[in-house]
């Protein structure tokens, strides 16, 4: 049996806590803020309902062989009480969050026992418990020892599991997509305002930051891609919301330092300048509950 925690039970920690029950093998516990008693998620193959074994106090728990955190990043310290009492000697930890600094953000866990975890699973929370997972979507990890062993606890399930041997461009793909996303935060406009030309030029200019650093971080990084991440906003249902503009939209602190503001903060120590970015974190941030 594979002892299993389960820390943040939101939009996507309940979708995976419900693939994850469905395994036989698996004993999992899901560790959550906000109790349910049932668990409920309809996914692209049906419904998946369950009572799970679910606490809400980390003095309550003890270590298992893996932890799969899933709360926000800017929840992250909240994340490390359960990690407290969760990891042993023998445990694995993912971290299945956006952004790219998964490891930097728990500093005291085993980096050799840490899987890093990039997240294409499109899934919204109706309640607590209750969740739609919109498309069986896919995990990448990097292709080493733990990311594979990450990769097994859902062989059984129709989520994809991608081993890559450059994790690094990876996730820096993806934050220069996510980057972009604060002319919708900002605007409070979704997809379709790529469709205009200033919009899309300051897309363009976040991604252009975005790339100076991941490359300067090690991340390959065509030149093409701000072109390329434009026509995908262009291409997407014009009234699509990404989840920093549905955040702002619903008052909830928004993840603007992990998706904009790293760019500039990483870029100092590379000697880059990204006020754009820096701007879109900093007055995310100061028009949120989290300032
Ligand atoms: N949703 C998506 O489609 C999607 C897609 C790709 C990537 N991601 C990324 O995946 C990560 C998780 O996103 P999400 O959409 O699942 O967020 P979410 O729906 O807000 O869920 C986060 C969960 O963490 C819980 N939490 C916060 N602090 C906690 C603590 N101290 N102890 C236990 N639980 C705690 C929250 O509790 P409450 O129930 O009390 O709020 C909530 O249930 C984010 O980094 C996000 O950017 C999400």
């Amino acid at each position: 049996m594979t002892r299993i925690a389960v820390v943040g039970t939101g939009a996507v920690g309940a979708s995976i806590a419900a693939w994850l029950i469905a395994a036989p093998e698996h004993a999992v516990t899901l560790c959550a803020r906000t109790p349910f008693a049932r668990l409920r998620v309809e996914t692209p193959e049906g419904v998946l309902e369950s009572t799970p074994r679910l606490l809400t106090d980390p003095a309550n728990a003890a270590p298992v062989d893996w932890v799969l955190v899933v709360t926000k990043t800017y929840d992250a310290p909240g994340a490390q009480a359960w990690l407290d009492r969760l990891v042993g000697p023998d445990t694995n930890v993912a971290i299945l969050q956006n952004g790219v600094e998964h490891r930097d953000r728990f500093p005291a866990l085993d980096p050799s026992r840490t899987v890093p975890v990039i997240v294409d699973i499109p899934a919204e929370r109706r309640a607590p418990g209750d969740v739609v997972q919109r498309r069986n979507g896919s995990l990448t990890v990097p292709d080493d020892a733990a990311g594979r062993a990450f990769a097994a606890l859902f062989a059984h399930s129709p989520i994809d599991t991608i081993l890559t041997d450059d994790w690094l461009t990876a996730a820096w793909r993806k934050l220069a997509v996510n980057c972009a996303g604060a002319v919708n935060a900002l605007t409070l406009q979704p997809a379709g305002i790529a469709r205009d030309a200033e919009a899309a030029d300051l897309m363009r200019a976040l991604i252009r930051e975005c790339i100076a650093v991941g490359r300067a971080e090690g991340a390959t990084l065509p030149d093409d891609l701000p072109d390329s991440i434009v026509d995908g906003y262009r291409a997407a249902p014009a009234d699509s919301i990404n989840s920093i503009h549905a955040d702002r939209l619903a008052g909830r602190p928004t993840e603007a330092d992990a998706r904009n503001g790293v760019i500039a903060r990483l870029g100092a120590r590379h000697g880059i300048d990204a006020p754009l970015n820096r701007m879109a974190d900093v007055v995310l941030r100061k028009n949120g509950p989290d300032n």
